[in-house]
């Protein structure tokens, strides 16, 4: 573990207070009401979470709340209850029945509104097709998806009848699609004939052929047509979705399940080549999902929230399918990206839905500014009321821009600090309580016991930066590495003992004991708010026949947050041709997807390499940034290679 990037960031001084009008018709509408639900769930974190679990329809009551034997946790044990019945059938009884669940609007301009009633009904047929294909309680499913209302439908059925869903990213290409299925031992595949992005029609079924031909668990492949596109048919494996759905019937019960019943794996990157199966499970994935939507959005039954997530990541999963529908929320979804046909295309959807909570990640908000004011300022945004970010720490120049220009001075915004390991938001403002500082996710959630803590574990005074923990578990923690606990344990709870997780974050408090998230302290980077393994990204050119070392590092860039910089030396004495970086980037690409594709790739005749043979990516880091070479070098085997990348620069 690096102590590199644990240091104090310029100290941002503005405070931006809720209005009063806003926290007059907030759920918690003061700092002090925050103060005092705080200082109750810290006294009984146990009662505070039965409490927040109990607003769940259950269908077994639980008979203890935990059972914590670190680092495993299992909470409401002995409850029953089913998620797709919590966030569907429990709202068809009143006026939510016709209430917008879903608003989805594709990249071409087509768009489609499903009900509470509408979404459970394709969900029930969806369960019953899934059903006739063999899919039982426990199977895992991939689902690898444009992001369409039936990706929403394919969770929600497989939370319905006890499946658990893994779905991957339709970026992702179809080597880490095979590596996903394989790892997870999915008996069926959701995908479809393809997806609208950037006014082009890109493929999925291609991916899913090939990296099926070495998934020996997958029995059927069930394919939504979305583009009309040809692809090859596998008639005894294939199933078009509207056959598959064709005269099934609109009713299935929903299955009482464990509170412990895993509801889904998402894979994400670690400081390791293999990326990790986090495994959520029931009761206290949907009690926090479900709580955390409520009160840090304060969602009220007009509003029309819009989480710019792809499903194929957390903020997708807990912000746009789970935690929204659980609250009986109307959510929206876009298919496409935000600048088709035109760079004011985010804008235009506000306006049209009238949305009035907006959740979207830094990396967008920097693009925007880039794009220019025009195009927000052209449309009505009157409609918004509350903004939020994930995913990185937010630069205060975007927080500001994003306040002013989208949120019309009046909004305030919520800077929500969370991981896919702890399944919701862990620190932030709550809107109507919490004055903010632009940089500053602020304070922990209720019922969440984070701490800044040095290399022994001691919490360090406020000002000092150290590591960024959670002392106590909470109902949405990941349970487990899928099929991997000893990564587990290591991974998250054995640097500060077994009882203690630790984030993988970096972070300050300050005198107002806000928290201000410095970024990862392992191998992990953040582009785009999305995280990449550094090893991911170098055993993947390592594989390329050319190189025969690479180490790879983040990089400050304007927009993504980071960027990826890969240093490569070549097999003996090849000199980079033409095409070389091109074949490299193209082998990352095929190794792990388009969103790892190097910004910058350097050539070298050496790494610079501690005496013990360790590359030392910290002064890496220092050339990609083009700075100063700092710190100890003392163990540096030879300051050449250091020196001629500076030289070279
Ligand atoms: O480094 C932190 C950063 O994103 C990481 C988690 O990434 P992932 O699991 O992909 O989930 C992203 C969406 C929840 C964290 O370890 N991160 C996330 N939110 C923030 C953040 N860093 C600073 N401020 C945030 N609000």
């Amino acid at each position: 573990m690096s102590k590199d990037t644990i240091e104090s960031r310029l100290v941002e001084k503005r405070v931006f207070k809720p209005s009063a009008l806003f926290s007059k018709q907030a759920r918690v509408g003061s700092a002090a009401q925050r103060e005092k639900i705080t200082r109750a769930a810290a006294r009984d974190p146990e009662r505070y979470w039965a409490s927040e679990a109990k607003k769940l329809l259950w269908r077994k009551p639980w008979k203890k709340t935990l059972e914590w034997k670190p680092p495993f946790a299992k909470w409401f044990v002995g409850g029953a209850l089913n998620v797709s019945e919590n966030c569907l059938d429990r709202h068809l009884g009143g006026p939510r029945r016709n209430k917008a669940a879903l608003i989805w609007e594709g990249e071409p301009g087509d768009s489609r509104t499903l009900t509470y009633q509408q979404l459970h009904r394709e969900t029930c047929r969806f369960a019953n097709a899934l059903k006739s294909l063999g899919v039982k309680k426990g199977d895992r499913v991939a689902v690898y998806m444009p992001l369409v209302p039936e990706a929403a439908v394919a969770m929600l059925a497989c939370a319905r009848i006890g499946a658990v869903h893994s779905v991957v990213f339709g970026g992702f290409s179809a080597d880490s699609l095979r590596d996903r299925i394989q790892d997870a031992k999915a008996k069926l595949v959701v995908t479809a004939d393809g997806g609208f992005r950037k006014g082009q029609k890109f493929g999925l079924k291609q991916q899913v052929d090939d990296a099926v031909k070495d998934c020996p668990s997958v029995r059927k492949v069930v394919v939504l047509k979305r583009t009309d596109q040809p692809i090859a048919w596998h008639s005894e494996r294939d199933v078009w979705w509207h056959e598959a759905v064709d005269g099934q019937s609109a009713v299935c019960d929903p299955v009482p399940l464990d509170a412990e019943h895993p509801l889904f794996i998402l894979y994400t990157s670690g400081s390791t080549g293999k990326p990790k199966g986090v495994l959520h499970t029931t009761g206290g994935y949907l009690t926090v999902a479900a709580s955390t939507v409520e009160s840090v959005f304060d969602l009220k039954e007009p509003d029309v929230y819009w989480c710019t997530a792809d499903v194929g990541w957390i903020t997708g999963h807990s912000y746009v399918v789970y935690g929204p529908l659980a609250a009986g929320a109307t959510t929206l979804m876009y298919e496409g990206a935000p600048t088709c046909p035109g760079p004011d295309r985010f804008w235009a959807i506000v306006e049209k839905y009238g949305v009035s909570v907006f959740y979207t990640a830094p990396t967008a908000i920097r693009a925007f500014i880039r794009l220019g004011d025009a195009h927000p300022n052209k449309h009505d945004l009157s409609s918004l009321r509350l903004l939020g970010t994930v995913g990185e720490p937010i630069n205060p120049e975007a927080w500001a821009w994003y306040h002013r220009v989208i949120g019309g001075g009046r909004c305030p915004i919520v800077d929500t600090y969370w991981q896919t390991e702890t399944g919701a938001i862990m620190i932030s403002p709550l809107p109507g309580a919490t004055p903010t500082k632009p940089g500053s996710a602020t304070l922990a959630m209720p019922g969440i016991d984070a701490a800044v803590v040095d290399k022994d574990g001691k919490e360090v005074p406020h000002g000092t930066g150290g590591f960024l923990v959670v002392r106590k578990p909470w109902p949405s923690m990941l349970r487990t590495v899928y099929g991997d606990p000893a990564r587990y344990k290591k991974q998250y709870f054995s640097e500060f003992g077994p009882k203690v997780y630790f984030t993988g974050d970096g972070a300050r408090r300050d005198k107002d004991g806000y928290f201000w998230v410095l970024g990862r302290v392992d191998d992990v980077i953040n582009v785009s708010g999305h995280r990449l393994s550094t090893m991911e990204v170098e055993s993947a050119l390592v594989g390329h026949p050319k190189v025969a070392e690479a180490a790879v590092v983040g990089m400050p860039h304007a927009v993504k947050g980071q960027g990826i910089t890969a240093f490569v030396t070549l097999k003996g004495g090849l000199q980079p041709g033409n095409g070389t970086t091109r074949e490299l980037v193209a082998a990352v690409e095929k190794a792990i997807g388009a969103i790892a594709r190097p910004d910058r790739i350097r050539f070298t005749d050496a790494l610079p390499k501690t005496r013990s043979g360790k590359i030392m990516r910290r002064l890496l880091r220092n050339v990609a940034a083009g700075e100063e070479v700092s710190g100890d070098t003392t163990t540096l085997e030879d300051f050449s290679a250091i020196a001629k990348l500076q030289a070279d620069e």
